[in-house]
């Protein structure tokens, strides 16, 4: 029977271009569905934008954008990194989309008439400035706890303190500095705590095969209370207030849906624009029970995706996920913390442009990840080994090493005999084929490329000992010097066959090269036989390690910088010493008669005399908030004459290129503990 597959990665938030995590996460996805396709499956393999919340909304008027030209901003550049990473979705959609509009609606309205939502006035942090209800992200204060200054409002980053944004000591408002007053409103709730959700779920997440050990023990403690009775499922605020980026709620006007009630609706709504296009029914197709609805996900987003998805789901009278398949993350030279929106030191587009072979990621991604939800580091000297000494060394070898004489010697024909020892290697060859397919059924795709490797061995094994490049000069081995090159050919067929879903083009390439039709799982059980294949052109090169130190290479200075200057040519270490950089106390500033620019100011950089030096910043400070601050001068600047008299160095302040338009001097000043007189270095 066919199995009738609907698969989704999560919905990467449209605010960000995609980081090397999300790459991992589609390429773990795409090489499951490629195997499913390459069994015969019907597979219907669907991703969008995350289009909605406050931070998008936030992040387009910061770019003087419209959230909805924004986004589409973001989801124009998804192509060049999904074509170039060979994900093969066949489905790209946005949860702006009206599909989802109207899901989300009938989902919701479903739910209601279930009983499942309920109205609460809560109390919230608001901006008076920008009228708007603030999300945690967007309080900033000094922790309760340690006192560190500008903290988020829901936890600190010095002590690690988990606490609400209420609690924080001089909260002020990320978006405009203001003082946030507390201010409630109405909102709208999704009754996760109904009986009825509770005895779902614990059906649902115990439904033997559906979610990993590891998952299951993480929601058994989402389900228990502690001894005070807290914890537990409790119910979730689905709404926000306008204004907002989202789906307004029906029958509540400017309320939204809280972008995570909408967000997993978008794998519904991505499939039924996908259906819409291919003129299939959405309805129909939903309403399947074989369907297999599976979702790829991120350890961090687990909870969203195994309690509330299947409750929205089930108490909407819809079909639930079968599986929720969540992996850990992939982390960078050893652990190296990656930012959820910025990503690391491997910028995916990056590696793409410097010309490394995007099969060699999607192989050595492979080679690291299992059906377990552990985290993945990615280490370039690894990485190296893995591509040139397994992919490249054991693998497309044996097709190098052969292809050779059956073109100059045979004509491409490879003989359909073999011989006794070539044709046991085939078989043992092909009987593994079921091992490994099991292995990428069960997402343990590490486990599936060191089987296939091991053959490879044997066949590298079989090569040595047969030794063609001796056959080829012998008299009347002709023969067998053909059966030997045919068994290679033969076996480097069936290795592709299972490699394909994890080297797509290079599968490709290889079906040309050997004149077959795009090959299916099956195909390993039969043999090519007397076929004449066609030439061989090289099909991957080795790693250049330097490509990988040109990868981690941190991002030349741009040549314009934030400031709207230029940056100066580039100097040398020598070149910096010469400037003789001192901390100076400012003994005396004030006002120089004559001049609207310039103050005075007498200097002390601890040479047991007084500096006297003029500097052009009256438009910024007033003399006597600067009398007994420490500051940074060019010490060693040759005395220059001037209308008021003699400057004896230079003070340092940052300011714009174009000052007229741009205005605002700021004077430098040491972190405590400085003295005058001090080098900077
Ligand atoms: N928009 C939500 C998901 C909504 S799904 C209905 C979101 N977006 S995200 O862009 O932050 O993350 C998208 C996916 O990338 C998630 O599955 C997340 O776990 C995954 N990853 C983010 N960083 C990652 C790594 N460093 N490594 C692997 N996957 C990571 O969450
Ligand atoms: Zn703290």
């Amino acid at each position: 029977m066919t199995r009738k597959l609907f698969v989704t990665t999560a919905l990467p938030y449209a605010n960000a271009n995609f980081h090397i995590g999300h790459i991992m996460e589609y390429t773990q996805a795409d090489i499951w569905v490629r195997f499913q396709r390459m069994r015969g499956q019907e597979v219907h393999f669907v991703g969008a934008d995350d289009a909605h919340g406050a931070p998008i909304m936030i992040a387009a008027e910061k770019a003087g954008k419209t959230p909805q030209q924004f986004v589409a901003d973001i989801a124009a550049g998804r192509k060049t990194y999904l074509d170039g990473f060979h994900i093969s979705f066949d489905n790209w959609h946005s949860t702006d989309g009206p599909e989802n509009h109207e899901l989300s609606k009938e989902i919701y309205k479903a739910l209601r008439a279930n009983e499942l939502i309920s109205v609460k006035t809560i109390e919230q942090f608001f901006d008076p400035e920008k009228s708007m209800f603030l999300p945690d992200r967007f309080i900033k204060g000094e922790c309760p706890k340690c006192g560190a200054k500008d903290q988020y409002g829901d936890s600190c980053e010095v002590c690690g303190a988990v606490y609400t944004p209420t609690e924080l000591k001089n909260p002020f408002s990320v978006l405009t500095g203001a003082t946030p007053v507390m201010k409630s409103s109405e909102h709208y709730f999704f009754k996760l705590s109904d009986p009825r959700c509770i005895e779902f779920l614990e059906q649902w997440t115990q439904t033997p095969g559906r979610l990993q050990s590891e998952v299951l023990n993480k929601i058994k403690e989402w389900f228990t209370k502690d001894d005070e009775g807290k914890g537990g499922l409790g119910d979730w605020d689905i709404s926000r207030d306008a204004p907002y980026f989202g789906i307004e709620i029906p029958d509540a006007p400017g309320k939204y849906f809280y972008v995570w009630l909408d967000a997993p609706i978008g794998y519904l709504a991505s499939l039924k624009n996908y259906f819409g296009k291919l003129g299939r029914d959405f309805d129909a197709f939903m309403a399947d029970e074989s369907v297999e609805q599976i979702h790829f996900i991120g350890k961090d987003i687990t909870y969203f995706h195994t309690l509330f998805w299947p409750a929205m789901l089930h108490f909407s009278g819809r079909k639930t996920p079968n599986h929720v398949y969540v992996h850990g993350f992939l982390t960078v030279n050893n652990g190296e913390k990656m930012s959820k929106s910025r990503g690391t030191g491997l910028d995916p587009l990056k590696y793409l442009s410097l010309g490394l072979n995007a099969e060699w990621l999607r192989y050595y991604l492979a080679a690291k990840l299992n059906a377990k939800v552990e985290d993945v580091d990615f280490n370039p000297e690894d990485f190296v080994a893995r591509v040139n000494s397994d992919l490249v060394g054991k693998y497309i070898n044996i097709a190098s090493r052969a292809a050779g004489f059956l073109a100059k010697r045979f004509d491409g024909r490879l003989s359909a005999d073999l011989g006794v020892e070539g044709r046991a290697l085939l078989d043992t060859l092909r009987a593994h084929a079921d091992t490994i397919a099991e292995l990428y059924e069960e997402r343990e795709l590490g486990k599936a490329l060191r089987e296939i490797m091991l053959l490879a061995d044997k066949v590298n094994e079989y090569v040595d000992q047969n030794k063609p490049w001796e056959l080829a000069k012998k008299e009347g081995a002709d023969a067998v010097l053909q059966d030997v090159c045919s068994v290679c050919i033969e076996a480097f067929r069936l290795l592709t066959i299972y490699l394909k879903p994890v080297l797509p083009a290079l599968a490709a390439k290889v079906e040309t090269f050997l004149k077959v039709e795009p090959m299916q799982f099956a195909d390993s059980a039969r043999a090519l036989g007397a076929h004449q294949i066609g030439v061989y052109e090289h099909l991957m090169q080795r790693v250049d390690p330097k490509l990988l130190e040109a990868l981690f290479e941190p991002p030349a200075a741009p040549k314009v910088v934030p400031g709207g200057e230029d940056l100066a040519p580039e100097i040398k270490i020598d070149d910096f010493t010469k400037v003789d950089l001192r901390i100076a106390k400012i003994v005396k500033a004030e006002h120089v008669e004559g001049s609207d620019k310039l103050l005075r100011l007498t200097l002390d950089v601890g040479e047991g005399r007084l500096r006297n030096v003029f500097s052009g910043i009256k438009s910024a400070y007033k003399p006597e908030d600067l009398e007994g601050k420490l500051t940074v001068m060019v010490a060693n600047l040759a005395p220059r004459k001037m209308k008021f008299g003699i400057s004896e160095g230079m003070v340092l302040a940052a300011s714009h290129a174009d000052e007229k338009t741009n205005p605002g001097i700021f004077v430098l000043e040491p972190f405590p503990g400085a003295q005058p007189g001090m080098r900077v270095r």
